[in-house]
């Protein structure tokens, strides 16, 4: 079996790479990343010392590449983790997010029906669902929740989705969907908010909360997200959407908090700016599907995925100190200074 996995190395797709490797010796594993700012070398270090394991840079959008890949690989299914996924870049130039997300996915998705596959994926998010209220904490979305999208990132990622679900009805392709909520742990980029605080909480620099930092957000380690692909990508029903996510529920404020308490800092460095534009109140998600139908249930729970996210930082900080000290400070002093 030949997997072809796109954005590998990306946070989720670099700890995708690593859960394939070790879960399936047999398997090989094709990666196509064409190393944005968010995708490292360094992080797939080990993965290049594998046999089973190959790296192509080259960009999805790029057709001639892709089909020259799939012609060599022949890989039997694609995991599209490929994206430019940070919310606060879309909102500052929306163009790349909408090059990459759409055109890029249908780039991948006609070289699946040219050389014929058995499984297009496509790694999509809780985002294109909106937000939800926060006084009612009834409301979960499921796999019918309208897409209603805010940002021209979730917009980019809605957009990806239909032209999927438009393939498999108007051409017979093979895809599944999954939408998942916030992931955190290893290889975490740090313009995020987990990473985000960790690395300003160990450098003694300001810890910056959009807004009132009561927005929540439902988190769910990696490799719980990376288990829930496995199982699409193996049982899951061709045309179907998976939702996943762990019913972990945490307002941005108390997450800050919380690493400060972890990392042994004051909570003064807390300091409150101005708040993302057409900001998401709240996000939750609904996995009864994936867990009815394909067994899915989070095997790590949020108290051990922050110690052992915060354990990963404090081990690795030649991996997060070199990207922070690149084109990174540019592009913070952009998003933060006077903020
Ligand atoms: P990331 O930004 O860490 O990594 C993206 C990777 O894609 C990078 O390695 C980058 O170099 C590569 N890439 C970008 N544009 C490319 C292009 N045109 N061609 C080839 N490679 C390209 O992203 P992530 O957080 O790992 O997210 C991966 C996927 O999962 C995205 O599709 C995202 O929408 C989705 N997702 C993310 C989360 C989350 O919490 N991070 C949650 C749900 C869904
Ligand atoms: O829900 C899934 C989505 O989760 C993915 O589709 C996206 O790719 C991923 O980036 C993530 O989006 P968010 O916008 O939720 O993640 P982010 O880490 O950027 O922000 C999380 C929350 O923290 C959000 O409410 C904004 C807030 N925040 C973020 C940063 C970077 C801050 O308060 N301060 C910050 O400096």
């Amino acid at each position: 079996m030949t997997v072809l996995v796109t954005g590998g190395a990306g946070f989720i797709g670099s700890n995708f790479v690593y859960y394939m490797l070790d879960k399936y010796p047999t398997y090989r594993i094709v990666c196509v990343d064409c190393l944005t700012y968010a995708g490292n070398m360094s992080t797939l270090k080990e993965a290049m010392e594998n046999p089973q394991f190959v790296f192509y840079k080259t960009n999805i959008c790029d057709r001639k590449g892709i089909y020259e890949i799939f012609e060599t690989e022949k890989p039997d299914v694609v995991v599209n983790f490929a994206a430019e996924s940070h919310v606060d870049r879309s909102i500052e130039n929306p163009e790349i997010f909408l090059q990459t997300n759409i055109l890029g996915t249908q780039v991948l998705m006609d070289a699946c029906r040219q050389y014929g596959i058995t499984r297009y994926h496509q790694v999509s998010t809780d985002e294109v669902y909106g937000d939800l209220p926060l006084d009612r904490p009834d409301l979960f979305f499921t796999e019918e929740t309208p897409i209603h999208t805010s940002s021209p990132y979730s917009s980019s990622k809605a957009s990806a989705d239909l032209l999927v679900l438009a393939y498999h009805r108007t051409y017979g392709l093979p895809v599944s969907i999954s939408r998942c909520s916030n992931n955190y742990g290893p290889y975490h980029f740090p313009e995020k908010l987990i990473p985000l605080m960790i690395a300003n909480a160990l450098n003694d620099k300001p810890l910056p909360v959009y807004g009132k930092g009561e927005n929540v957000r439902d988190w769910l380690y990696v490799e719980d997200h990376c288990k829930a692909i496995d199982l699409i990508i193996h049982k899951g029903k061709v045309g179907e959407i998976y939702n996943v996510g762990g019913h972990n529920e945490m307002r941005n404020i108390d997450i800050v908090k919380l690493i400060c308490q972890k990392l042994g800092k004051p909570e003064s460095l807390i300091t409150y700016v101005a708040d993302r534009k057409g900001h998401d109140m709240r996000y939750a998600i609904d996995p009864t599907k994936i867990h009815r139908e394909l067994g899915w249930l989070p095997d790590t729970k949020f108290a051990d995925g922050i110690d052992k996210t915060i354990a990963w930082y404090l081990e690795n900080t030649d991996w997060w100190e070199a990207i922070i000290s690149g084109e990174y400070q540019e592009y913070y002093e952009k998003m933060y200074t006077n903020r």
